[in-house]
C-alpha cells in the first residue's frame, strides 16, 4: 500500500473538506473559536494562510484519505495540531501515524520549537490510544473552559 504524505493545496479544498466530514468525531478537540466557524472556512482559511499553518493530506491512488491540520505558532516556540483525520474505510492502517510524524518532522525543522500540543475528546478512545503509541504525554495541569454565546 503506497501511501504520500504532503502538503495540501488550496483547490483540493472540496477533498479535503470531505474527509473532515466523513467523520463526526473529527470536530471534537478543536478549538471552541474554531468549532464556531464553519468547517469550510476553517479548511480554506487554513490552506490560504501556510506561513501560519500547516495542512497535510495522505493520498493513496491521487484519492486523499486523511488530513492534518496544524497552527504553527512559530515565535511561541510551539505547533498546534487542530485536527486529524482519516477516512472511515481507512482507518486502522497506519493513514493517522503517517501523518503525525510528517507534522512532527515539520516541527523539528522548525528553528526553536520545543512542543507540540493538542487537545482530544474525553469520550475519543481511538485518539487517545493513537496519542499513547506516538507517545505523547496526557496534561494533567489545565481544565477545558468555554462560555457558550
Ligand atoms: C484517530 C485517527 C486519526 C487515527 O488514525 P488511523 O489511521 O486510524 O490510526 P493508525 O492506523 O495510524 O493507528 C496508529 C495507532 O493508533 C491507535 N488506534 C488507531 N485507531 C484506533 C482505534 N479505533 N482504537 C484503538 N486504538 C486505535 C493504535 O494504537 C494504533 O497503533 P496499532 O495499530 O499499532 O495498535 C482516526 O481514528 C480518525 O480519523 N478518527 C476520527 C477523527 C478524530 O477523532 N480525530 C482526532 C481529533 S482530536
Amino acid at each position: 500500500m503506497e501511501i504520500i504524505v504532503r502538503k495540501g493545496k488550496l483547490k483540493e479544498f472540496r477533498k479535503i473538506l470531505k474527509v473532515l466530514q466523513a467523520d463526526p468525531a473529527a470536530l471534537h478537540g478543536m478549538p471552541e473559536e474554531q468549532e464556531l466557524m464553519s468547517m469550510g472556512s476553517f479548511v480554506r482559511g487554513s490552506l490560504s494562510d501556510p506561513k501560519m499553518n500547516l495542512v497535510l493530506v495522505a493520498e493513496r491512488c491521487k484519492k486523499i484519505v486523511g488530513c492534518l491540520f496544524a497552527e504553527l505558532w512559530v515565535k511561541k516556540g510551539f505547533s498546534f495540531l487542530s485536527m486529524i483525520a482519516v477516512l472511515p474505510e481507512w482507518k486502522g492502517k497506519g493513514v493517522g501515524e503517517l501523518l503525525y510524524q510528517m507534522f512532527e518532522e515539520h516541527c523539528r525543522k522548525i528553528k526553536g520549537t520545543k512542543a507540540l500540543v493538542w487537545l482530544v475528546g474525553t469520550e475519543n478512545k481511538a485518539m487517545a490510544k493513537f496519542c499513547r503509541k506516538i507517545k505523547a504525554v496526557r496534561g494533567k495541569k489545565f481544565y477545558y473552559y468555554e462560555k457558550q454565546l
